[in-house]
């Protein structure tokens, strides 16, 4: 089979690695792709929000499976394009995934059908969203309704930070049209999890949780970045847990999505927000998390390209889907710096060295080549993965692993996982 895989980052990377393990797969392009996927894949440049021409070269070269790692060409309806042509593609139509496009969608989706989640209002006119704000009081959270690249969401601890938000979100339109509407929500207190599913728009079938770490520094202090880290099994979801997730969460959101008209396959992503035997849903997204994917995927036993047919054609069953009793640890190497300006282009050393130990991965998020050479190329730079038989040996083998790569300034974590092990 030949594949198709949009997108550049340390996800992608780690779908190209997974897809490239099946048996049935003879060729791999990825647009644009990364170095780190080089000798798993040939890295094309297709025209990124051109739909139609990607359509063209997936018919030209014969794809068999086309998969879109990041949510801004599904929002804007990439799925639409290749389905009208018949082409298999593994994501939501941009109906379904406006359920991460739209957080007054999902918001409403999730009030329709009792799916549970935090109380919230939302708002077009920043003098009723600052009314609704002095009303309620602090902590409370604010979300630009629209695609904001991660960062269009406020946990405003204080009234006067709520306030600034909207400020910036619907004055200063920090956000552009992404903030035309707020959604303003009750601040939750717990532990989050990320669990992701596959799901071909009838049976949805859960991966094993995960659970990223959003700040930039140890203990969960700084700013937030798009994830400096991430592990799964999550024990914080109890397979009891789990279990209950499926029948209040997963299954009745993708229930109320087809009867909404906007049946969804894919993978959905289920951040969640638990307090004891208490489940929310923090936000949906319609595609797989970054880093999650680089802990989730290296425990799949299974095929993930059948899987993902089996998503796309309507025909996934939860024998398919089957994991490994293993453990993993992801560790991402920034750019010191993020997630403000930082400077791009510095030689990195020492990835084979790091990739040879057992076990060990290291996906590529922000590199390039240059004169021979991986420079660094983003402000997340390497995710180095390590698989281990519990949650402490993979941690201690991803740490092995960072030592060995080198870049000027870098900055990483040190307690990735601690969560798990306090
Ligand atoms: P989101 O982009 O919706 O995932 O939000 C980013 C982060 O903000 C989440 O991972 C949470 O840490 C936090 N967050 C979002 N909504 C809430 C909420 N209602 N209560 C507390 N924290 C939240
Ligand atoms: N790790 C968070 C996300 O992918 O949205």
């Amino acid at each position: 089979m030949r594949i198709l895989v949009i997108g550049g980052g340390g996800r992608e990377h780690a779908l190209v690695w997974k897809l490239a393990q099946s048996p049935k797969v003879e060729k791999i392009y990825v647009a644009p792709g990364n170095p780190g996927m080089l000798n798993l894949a040939e890295c094309i440049n297709l025209p990124a929000s051109d739909f139609e021409s990607v359509a063209a070269f997936a018919m030209e070269k014969k794809i068999d499976l086309t998969v879109v790692g990041p949510e801004g060409p599904l929002v804007a309806g990439i799925v639409d394009v290749f389905k009208a042509h018949g082409l298999a593609i593994f994501g939501p139509t941009a109906a379904a995934a406006a359920i991460e496009g739209s957080k007054s969608f999902s918001k409403e989706l999730m009030h329709k059908y009792n799916i549970p989640t935090a109380f919230f209002k939302i708002c077009s006119d920043s003098a009723a969203a600052k009314a609704y704000i002095k009303e309620k009081g602090a902590p409370i959270v604010i979300k630009a309704d629209g695609l904001a690249a991660g960062k269009g969401v406020v946990v405003a601890m204080t009234e006067a930070e709520a306030l600034t938000a909207i400020d910036d979100i619907m004055g200063s339109h920090k956000f552009g049209e992404a903030g035309a509407q707020v959604v303003i929500e009750e601040f939750m207190d717990g532990e989050e999890a990320s669990l992701l599913a596959f799901t071909d728009g009838d049976m949805i079938v859960p991966m094993l949780a995960a659970q990223d770490h959003k700040r930039i520094n140890d203990g969960d202090e700084g700013p937030n970045t798009g994830g400096m880290g991430a592990y799964a099994p999550a024990p914080v979801l109890t397979a009891e847990l789990k279990q209950k997730c499926l029948e209040t969460i997963l299954k009745p959101t993708i229930a109320a999505l087809k009867a909404e008209g906007r049946k969804y396959s894919g993978c959905l992503y289920a951040g969640l927000m638990i307090k004891g035997s208490d489940i929310k849903v923090v936000e949906f997204n319609a595609r797989f998390g970054d880093p999650e994917t680089q802990v989730v995927l290296p425990l799949l036993s299974s095929d993930l390209v059948e899987i993902m047919l089996a998503c796309a054609n309507g025909t996934l069953n939860e024998t398919m889907v089957k994991w490994s009793d293993k453990s993993a640890v992801c560790v991402v190497m920034a750019s010191g710096g993020y997630p403000a300006s930082y400077p791009q282009g510095l030689v990195i050393s020492g990835l084979a060295a790091a990739n040879a130990a057992d076990g060990v991965v290291v996906f590529h998020a922000g590199t390039k080549e240059k004169d021979g050479q991986v420079v660094t190329a983003g402000g997340r730079v390497l995710g180095v993965t390590a698989v281990g038989s519990s949650i402490a040996q993979a941690k201690d083998e991803a740490y092995v692993a960072v030592d060995k790569i080198h870049f000027a300034n870098v900055h990483y974590r040190k307690d990735i996982a601690w969560r798990a092990l306090k």
